[in-house]
């Protein structure tokens, strides 16, 4: 049994956060609704889904998605001033009022804060690139040339090709783990980390409730700047949207340094500045073991580091299983977990498994002991819609040839009005076509079938609100249910009992559960009593009430 209660040595404060009982949607802001009638999504596009997304669908949190000033070539992940809203997403008083309406709707706003690398036309960059005397050349990774030239090793980018580029004006080259206009910062310079802090304070102090921090295991990198080891053939990850270059070699020097521990338990500190502030970090691809590391010793780093190997893992029960039972081994104690099976950077999960197999891991997602993050467009099962080249916004696409990551960012669709709803622009002016199928997936329509994914993702919220065992109660693998067709388990605080059984194969399954209850929901509709052994149709996933003392009747 894997507890989520906490021991003395770590704090009520944390015992109690908000964000462990809460539901977190990732909007990407360019994409959920244009308040503006330009084409783009905006700060008053989010305002005007706050009912949607408190009263209709129920969730606690709103991951944002960056809005700040940028030249938006990474979807504003590339900026060039932290503390200014890049106007197509409004102005600073468009987010104050977002957090105005928010905390009246009690919804948290967790904003991106983004360490690890500026815009290239970020000015402390403009400035370390004019000199190497620059008093902000150090801001940045500069180094020379080797004796004949080459770059200074042999890392390479997750945009593809070399994290080396030439500046002739200095004759120096510079590092970038991402786009050539993304220069990496050097969080080994003390100024750098001071001038980042700032950052985190600004945001906070103006009412954001947490930061989402991106790639959050680059900020330290070897000091010695060694070259990577060459991969084994066929050692990258399918479900990764990362450039082939990037899989050609182990990331062992240019990420993932033991220093990075150090770097989270100071921006920790800083967000403890501002209480029930929640940090969640972006953490790739990368052993369970390594990923509690994120949490710090006597979990003083990160409160929630975003792992990815749930959405990395093919959808079989026995390995999904061995992944879940291996997040919760490693979960330090006192430590509590947040789960995605859907984000902005890999495949959609209703391509990925097909419409059936996706209501069934809303149910997974929904009813783990974990904090659930749920994509924007998921809870409609939105599919990859393939972007024409002439529309491509994701610039790691277009400028090395990489996989383009536009095909699950496009507009949220909302109804059957002109461009699903998204904005009144023009079509030729949207930021990415909707996708084709936005009339059957859209929210008026789900709404308005109780058999839709919308009207399955509300029923799982609400239950999980109102149940204490699924939103905060320990988390049991029932033994003895390993097969590749089913995962359950069971979730219990003192008073309240839940069973979870998933069929994740297209033909009926049986399982046996130490308890008897009643299905409270299911993705084919069918509410019933059930025995110890559950019958579960094709793609068939329950949650089940357990009967009170039906736990100890059954095991006499
Ligand atoms: C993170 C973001 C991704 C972005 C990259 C560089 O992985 O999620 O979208 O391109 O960092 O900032
Ligand atoms: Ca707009």
């Amino acid at each position: 049994m894997y507890r989520s209660e906490m021991t003395d040595q770590h704090p009520v404060a944390v015992a109690n956060a908000w964000w462990r009982g809460a539901v977190v949607y990732e909007c990407h802001l360019p994409s959920l609704r244009d308040g503006n009638g330009d084409g783009i999504g905006d700060l008053e596009g989010l305002i005007d889904s706050l009912d949607y997304l408190s009263g209709t669908l129920g969730v606690d949190a709103v991951w944002t998605g960056p809005f700040f000033r940028s030249p938006l070539l990474d979807q504003g992940f590339d900026v060039s001033d932290y503390t200014a809203v890049e106007p197509v997403f409004g102005t600073l008083e468009t987010f104050d009022r977002l957090i105005v309406e928010a905390h009246a709707r009690r919804i948290k706003i967790i904003v991106d804060y983004i360490p690890s690398h500026t815009s290239d036309q970020h000015p402390w960059f403009t400035d370390s690139r004019s000199s190497r005397a620059s008093s902000k050349r150090d801001w940045y990774v500069w180094r020379d040339p080797k004796p004949d030239g080459g770059v200074p090793n042999n890392w390479t980018s997750e945009a593809g090709g070399s994290v080396w580029e030439y500046d002739a004006g200095t004759a120096q080259y510079y590092l970038h783990s991402h786009l050539k206009e993304q220069p990496d910062l050097d969080w080994r310079n003390p100024e750098v980390r001071e001038a980042m802090f700032d950052v985190l304070r600004f945001w906070l102090g103006r009412g954001a409730d947490g930061v989402r921090i991106d790639v959050a295991h680059m900020l330290m990198k070897d000091p010695e700047l060694r070259d990577n080891p060459v991969a084994p053939a066929g050692g990258s990850n399918p479900f990764d949207l990362q450039h082939p270059d990037f899989g050609t070699q182990l990331h062992l020097y240019d990420r993932r340094h033991p220093d990075t521990h150090q770097v989270m338990t100071q921006i920790r500190a800083v967000v403890d500045e501002y209480p029930g502030a929640v940090t969640i970090a972006e953490i790739e691809a990368m052993p369970w073991s390594d990923w509690a590391d994120y949490y710090g010793a006597n979990l003083t780093g990160m409160h929630l580091p975003f792992p990815f190997r749930l959405i990395e893992t093919a959808w079989r029960a026995d390995l999904l299983r061995t992944e879940l039972e291996a997040l919760y081994t490693a979960l330090p104690t006192g430590a509590w977990p947040i789960v995605a099976l859907g984000n902005h950077d890999r495949t959609r999960l209703a391509t990925r498994l097909g419409p059936a197999q996706s209501r069934v891991a809303a149910v997974l997602l929904l009813t783990l002991g974990a904090t659930p993050c749920l994509l924007y467009g998921d809870e409609l099962g939105m599919e990859d819609q393939p972007v024409p080249a002439e529309r491509q916004r994701d610039y790691f696409a277009i400028a090395t040839g990489g996989v383009s990551r536009d095909p699950t960012r496009t507009p949220f669709p909302w109804s059957n009005d002109v461009n699903a709803g998204f904005s009144p622009a023009e079509e030729a002016r949207l930021w990415l076509p909707t996708a084709h199928n936005a009339a059957e997936i859209n929210v008026e329509t789900q709404l308005a079938d109780l058999t839709s994914s919308l009207s399955l993702y509300r029923a799982l919220i609400r239950l999980r609100s109102s149940s204490a065992a699924l939103r905060h109660g320990d988390t049991t693998f029932t033994p003895g249910t390993s097969s590749d067709a089913v995962i359950a388990y069971e979730r219990r605080t003192e008073d309240d009992h839940k069973a979870i059984a998933l069929n994740l194969a297209d033909a009926p399954a049986a399982v046996d559960l130490p308890v008897r209850g009643v299905v409270l929901l299911s993705t084919t509709g069918h509410t019933r009593d059930t025995g110890r052994t559950v019958e579960l149709a094709p793609n068939e996933a329950v949650v089940i009430d357990v009967e009170e003392g039906g736990h100890h009747h059954e095991d006499h």
